[in-house]
């Protein structure tokens, strides 16, 4: 249920977002435009002016989060309250990449000196691991890793070792998610058991996915180590140590249930990647993400990173009608970040009822997509300038990708796609690029809407100089800290994901038929025919 002044707040912002007007023209209309819309935040600048909120639209949108109580709710989350209403827990993120010494308290408990213990332990293994102090079980400094985990315990890492890895990294740090057994297989592929470490990772440690890749991973380092041997090659990082244990993890880095999955790559959860590129480094990215923190808490809402791009998505959704925003990082090192946030946003918003468990009365998440500039321009770009329905856009611009140099070739592309979408091309002007062309008139009144471009489309752009641990950091911690903004407004519980569970469920009862040798006749048609198929 919402209260009447959330209702009144609702209202303003839908009567204050208008679909006609154009964006470009909000510019004369409000000379401040850019500098209201655009902040700088933990080594990040984001411009928002290229949305299709005007004045009126942004000032209806900054009074909704003021009567959702945004800081309020954000000072619950960092003084540890039990947020995650639904499973009672605190949501402390932020205590994971607190500077040593910090006093986070997650429902009363201090948990601040237990971070800093299992971050000291971290850094010791993490360094032994690199100098060859800590070495496999015949003596041989490790060479490889295999990270095995999936969702929050997968996407995170994979997204920090993709943007900062050297190009020749001193360790091979490979990933394996799917419990298809073509994932593990590509991943031990030239591999030897005696210099590979496996790190096991799930917060639960109950994933069948996780499971079954561990058990594989296990098989393949016992044909060549003994069961002694082996256990310095398998080590656990979960919230359930005692069930690593007893899978055989030589040893565990734990974490806490306040620490949500797709929040956890600030913990042990990412120990593979602190291997990787070491420990320094690691905690210049737990630095950036800090900054970050920092920002949130204290800059005024007109003027804080997170809530502005949080704002700039519900107006879209709630003002516009606009279910679907695509992400496209002008950075190769950046590939990763549109997966990474598809957990992040629509595992945590992608909800139909309010945290009173009555049903949403406005939206919520919208479909989060995107591939990295240029290559979306080769893909889905087609639609994002010409489809019939309007889909935002984000574009993450690293200036200098790879050496001291700017990558004008590359971020030029992403400020035309900004231009493009804002401005389009009229019919007008598409037929006398025609007939400039050498067109005539029929050819002229054939073509003309086809080359038209109805313009008007949002997109906001995140740009930072170089894409260091530093600025990862604060960019992931960005997007945390939005989501969060989002679930706040949109009145869901952002930190449960009850959502995944069926599946998992009818899953099991799949593959009982599938041991019987059919499909039960409980079994509808369709699934029965599927599988019998799949039987062969
Ligand atoms: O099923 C969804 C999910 O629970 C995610 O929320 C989580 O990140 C992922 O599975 C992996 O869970 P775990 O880390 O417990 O293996």
């Amino acid at each position: 249920m919402t209260d009447a002044a959330t209702e009144a707040a609702w209202t303003a912002l839908k009567a204050a977002a208008d679909p006609v007007a154009r964006i470009v023209d909000q510019f004369a209309a409000d000379p401040e435009r850019l500098s209201r819309m655009s902040v700088e935040a933990a080594g990040l600048y984001l411009d928002l002016s290229k949305q299709s909120w005007t004045r009126a639209g942004f000032d209806a949108a900054l009074a909704l989060a003021r009567v959702r109580q945004v800081e309020a709710r954000r000072a619950h989350l960092f003084g540890g309250a039990a947020v995650n209403l639904t499973e009672g827990r605190a949501v402390l993120h932020p205590a994971l990449r607190a500077a040593p010494g910090a006093d986070y308290h997650a429902l009363g408990e201090p948990v601040s000196a237990e971070v800093d213990a299992v971050r000291a332990d971290m850094a010791a293994y993490a360094e032994a691991v690199r100098s060859g102090a800590e070495t496999g079980g015949t003596g041989k400094a490790f060479k490889a890793l295999v990270h095995v985990g999936i969702g929050g315990s997968d996407l995170g890492p994979r997204v920090v070792w993709d943007a900062l890895r050297p190009l020749s990294p001193t360790v091979d740090l490979r990933f394996v998610a799917n419990i298809d057994p073509r994932d593990m297989a590509e991943a031990l592929t030239g591999l030897d058991p005696e210099t590979t470490l496996v790190v096991v990772v799930s917060k639960t440690f109950t994933t069948q996915e996780t499971l079954a890749n561990a058990d594989a991973a296990k098989a393949w380092l016992a044909a060549a180590l003994t069961p002694e041997q082996l256990r310095k090659h398998f080590i656990g990082v979960t919230a359930a140590p005692d069930k690593a244990g007893a899978f055989g993890c030589g040893r565990t880095f734990a974490f806490r249930d306040w620490v949500g999955g797709r929040y956890s790559l600030w913990s042990a959860v990412s120990l593979s990647c602190a291997i990787g590129l070491g420990w320094d480094a690691f905690e210049a990215f737990l630095g950036g993400a800090r900054a970050m923190d920092q920002h949130f808490v204290d800059a005024p809402l007109e003027k804080n990173a997170p809530v502005l791009l949080a704002l700039a998505q519900v107006f879209n959704v709630d003002g516009l009608g606009r279910h679907a925003r695509t992400v496209a990082p002008y950075a190769h090192a950046l590939r990763r970040l549109p997966s990474f946030l598809q957990q992040l946003e629509m595992e945590s918003n992608g909800k139909r009822v309010h945290r009173d468990g009555s049903p949403v009365s406005h939206g919520t998440c919208p479909v989060v997509f995107g591939e990295p500039g240029t290559n979306g321009q080769h893909a889905f770009f087609q639609q994002i300038h010409q489809g019939p329905e309007t889909v935002p856009a984000e574009f993450v611009i690293v200036a200098k990708t790879h050496g001291n140099e700017t990558e004008s070739p590359l971020w030029a592309n992403a400020l035309a796609q900004g231009q493009a979408l804002m401005l389009g091309k009229t019919t007008e002007a598409a037929r006398a690029e025609l007939l400039a062309s050498g067109s005539g008139d029929a050819e002229a009144d054939r073509l003309q809407t086809h080359k038209t471009f109805p313009g008007n489309r949002p997109s906001t752009a995140i740009v930072m100089d170089r894409l260091t641990p530093a600025t990862l950091g604060a960019l992931i911690a960005l997007y945390e800290h939005k989501t969060f903004v989002e679930g706040v407004i949109w009145d869901v519980n952002s930190f449960d994901q009850w959502g995944v569970e069926l599946g998992k469920v009818l899953a099991k009862a799949i593959l009982k038929d599938v041991a019987a040798g059919g499909p039960s006749d409980e079994l509808d048609p369709s699934t029965a025919a599927l599988m019998t198929r799949l039987l062969g």
